[in-house]
């Protein structure tokens, strides 16, 4: 493409849509190519509302980072809003921007797309190979659904209208704007604010549930959102070469996995906590490992950057001065 593309991100408000939107800034990409619409200014479940929009703003590329996110106990809770809501914001958007002309589109999923069961680390081609965990299975379907109409308009419309659609498939991020919620947040933002809270109160000890001993990956979401533009950005014959045209998508990942003992004790210390901390061996472990292949990202060139100690101190600083001083 000569000219700088028009690139149009959705969901730029959430964790990952903002930190792409830094990305490209910092890539050079000019903020007047770069086009955004809040959740209330456009609806991406409204069929017609998205149409009209694509019409009149015809961008080049399309980063799809909005989607209907949230913990287990939301999963549970609302599986119809889960579902339906994921479906009709990919299906919408992806159809708009093909019937716009958008050649290149980058969709944004989760790990959850994999077996419950699966081999780790969980390789691409684990996909629709046996069942999924049932708590966010319709996100999950949802999710799958995405990757698969990349895959079809590809397939339809590709040699014919030169369409490119390609999906990433992130493990637990975490970073500046991430949801800090005491309910209904992710591990990380838990306990950052559970150690903040402890430290700032004086509490002696922090329990933390299960043995400590299961083992997640995090990938701090700068480094997600550098992936996604270097996905984007990859030649078709260097995507082509590492993927396949009914096995698309691509993980992303930091290739390594920490245990909760290694994560809690590192946010202590991030967090300035002097205090004790203490596993609650009565709560349930969860899975004992989950881990993303990435060989697949690191063939096409790209490897994250920033180490758990760098990525939780730059998510300290946010917690403190974007979450604290407003409650
Ligand atoms: N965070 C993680 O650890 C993680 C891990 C794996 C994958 N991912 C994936 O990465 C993507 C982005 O996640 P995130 O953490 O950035 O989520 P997020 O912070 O909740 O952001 C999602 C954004 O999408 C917007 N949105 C939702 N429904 C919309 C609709 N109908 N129309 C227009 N905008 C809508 C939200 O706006 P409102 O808030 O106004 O509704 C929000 O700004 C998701 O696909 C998610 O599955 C995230």
């Amino acid at each position: 493409m000569s000219h700088t593309p028009k690139i149009y991100v959705a969901g730029h408000r959430g964790m990952v849509g903002s930190a792409i939107v830094r990305q490209l800034l910092a890539q050079g990409y000019p903020a007047h190519r770069i086009i955004t619409r809040t959740h209330s200014e456009l609806d991406l479940t409204d069929q017609a509302a998205v149409r009209a929009f694509f019409a009149a703003e015809k961008p080049d590329q399309v980063y799809l980072a909005a989607a209907k996110v949230g913990g287990i106990h939301a999963n549970n809770t609302y599986p119809a809003e889960f579902i339906y809501q994921n479906l009709m914001v990919e299906a919408n958007t992806i159809d708009a921007a093909f019937r716009n002309g958008v050649q290149q589109l980058l969709f944004l999923g989760s790990s959850c797309i994999y077996p419950k069961l699966a081999q780790q680390p969980m390789r691409e081609d684990a996909l629709l190979t046996s069942t999924l965990e049932p708590t966010n299975e319709p996100y999950a379907i949802a999710k799958i659904a995405g990757i698969k109409l990349c895959e079809s308009y590809n397939r339809q419309y590709g040699e014919s209208h030169g369409v490119d659609y390609r999906s990433v498939m992130p493990t637990n991020l975490y970073g500046p704007g991430d949801n800090y919620h005491p309910e209904n947040s992710h591990v990380i933002p838990a306990l950052i604010r559970r150690f903040h809270e402890a430290k700032v109160n004086n509490v002696p000890s922090v329990a933390i549930w299960g043995t400590g001993t299961p083992k997640r990956e995090f990938l701090y979401v700068n480094d997600m959102a550098a992936a996604c533009v270097h996905v984007m950005n990859l030649s078709k014959a260097t995507y082509d070469q590492q993927t396949q045209s009914m096995l698309s998508h691509i993980n992303v990942g930091c290739g390594y996995d920490l245990t909760i003992r290694e994560v809690a004790e590192t946010i202590g210390k991030t967090v300035g906590y002097k205090g004790e901390i203490t596993f609650d061996t009565t709560k349930p472990d969860g899975t004992p490992r989950k881990l993303m292949d990435s060989s697949r990202l690191n063939a096409l060139g790209w490897h994250a950057k920033v180490n758990l100690e760098e990525g939780l101190h730059a998510a300290y600083q946010d917690f403190l001065a974007n979450y604290v001083t407003q409650n």
